[in-house]
């Protein structure tokens, strides 16, 4: 069928942390404002996924749940071979309410306080949150910018992955925010580096489904057999089909060792090895029959980059957008501004009047940038575009 992402559908007092008044509210301290920041999409899900809800619903109870069916696991190891031809045995997939409930779990589970973890910032900021309320250190590795492209310093990298301190690195593929999909070259060099080194590679690969033409995303175990018993692998349907709230992730880790140690951590000692009842329909339909919504919501994802890079170039000369590869967040240079982070969130707040996310909280090299989020009908772009222009000319 034929999806219409044009379509404006009122997410306000849905619950919606993006649009919710209460939370933009407390969070930026004014609900008057247009919202593009929360990473998720305003648009619907596959209708098969919505109609595998409504049955849901229908079944009127919503007791425990259990996910270990060979339904389950075929719509995951189907998904993975499909899309990014990658076998996955089912043995290896351990659920998880979520990518960032997991990493916590890692560290605890494969780090000591203290130890070091490196991470690229600018990057999704709750990277940094679950190493220092774990006790951990953040070994910085900041990324390079050049020519609205970034790349890894490999150098730096390998400096820290030879600290004797560092234990893990979690590495984002591909990256939120700065758009990249990685090529295989740049993940083999940290690869290699980090089995020298003994440092465990967690890659959370949430975004591994959302990419522009041309770019291939590169499964990180799948670049050498060496690393599979060195590497952990974030994955969820919660970005590509828009089912964050349904709290359902896999997190594929081949080593038996490593993979029963995180399982004693997220199930035994945290309790969070049950599903959502919702969430486990909603991955089965998504895997199974929401590749056509996929490759319609990427077309539009896409031009929306083109909009946007079309829009600054026409309005908003001086302010440039770092190349998309992947992802639909939109990061934006907005130094011409000469503003510092605080003068621009008060301006984007209350003079432009939308809601973003402020380069700053994504750490090192982010204070200039704004991370938009492209995953909205275009009419809701042009305004947050519009409303931007017009309190710059004021
Ligand atoms: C890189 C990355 N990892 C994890 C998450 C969130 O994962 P979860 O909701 O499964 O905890 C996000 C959400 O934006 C993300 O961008």
């Amino acid at each position: 069928m034929k999806y219409d992402f044009d379509k404006i559908i009122d997410r306000k007092n849905t619950h919606a942390i993006k649009w919710d008044k209460h939370l933009l509210e407390e969070f930026f301290g004014t609900s008057d404002v247009l919202p593009l920041w929360v990473a998720d999409m305003d648009f619907q899900c596959p209708q098969p996924l919505i109609e595998a809800m409504k049955q849901k619903a229908e079944e009127g109870i919503y007791g425990y749940s259990w996910h270990k069916t060979p339904e389950y696991f075929n719509a995951v190891t189907g998904w993975m071979k499909r899309r990014h031809d990658w076998e996955v045995d089912k043995d290896w997939i351990v659920y998880s309410p979520g990518i960032v409930p997991a990493i916590n779990v890692m560290i605890r589970s494969f780090t000591h306080p203290g130890d070091k973890i490196i991470v690229q910032s600018p990057v999704y900021y709750p990277f940094f949150s679950t190493i220092k309320n774990n006790g951990r250190r953040i070994q910085n590795n900041q990324l390079i910018y050049e020519n609205n492209k970034y790349s890894f310093d490999f150098d730096d990298f390998e400096e820290k992955a030879k600290d004797s301190s560092t234990k893990m690195f979690i590495l984002c593929s591909p990256h939120n925010p700065v758009g990249r999909v990685w090529t295989k070259e740049e993940l083999k060099k940290l690869g290699d580096i980090c089995i020298e080194n003994d440092v465990l590679i967690i890659s959370d690969e949430i975004h591994h489904d959302l990419l522009l033409p041309g770019y291939e995303h590169t499964v990180f175990s799948k670049l050498s057999e060496d690393y599979n018993d060195h590497t952990i692998i974030c994955t969820a349907p919660s970005k590509t089909f828009n089912v964050a709230g349904l709290q359902t992730s896999n997190i594929i880790i081949q080593n038996k060792k490593l993979r029963d140690t995180f399982t004693q951590g997220i199930s035994g000692r945290n309790g969070l090895g049950i599903p959502n009842a919702f969430g486990i329909s909603a991955l089965i339909s998504a895997y199974d029959e929401g590749e056509e919504w996929l490759e319609q919501v990427m077309e539009y994802i896409h031009e929306n980059f083109k909009f946007l890079k079309a829009y600054l170039k026409k309005h908003l000369p001086d302010v440039h957008m770092a190349t998309p590869e992947g992802t639909y967040l939109a990061w934006v240079d907005f130094s011409s501004l000469g503003m510092n982070d605080e003068e621009r969130r008060e301006f984007m707040l209350h003079k432009a009047k939308v809601a973003l996310d402020g380069g700053t909280m994504f750490g090192k090299g982010g204070e200039e940038f704004e991370r938009i989020n492209v995953a909205c009908p275009r009419r809701i772009l042009e305004e947050c575009m519009n409303r931007i222009r017009d309190a710059l000319r004021e």
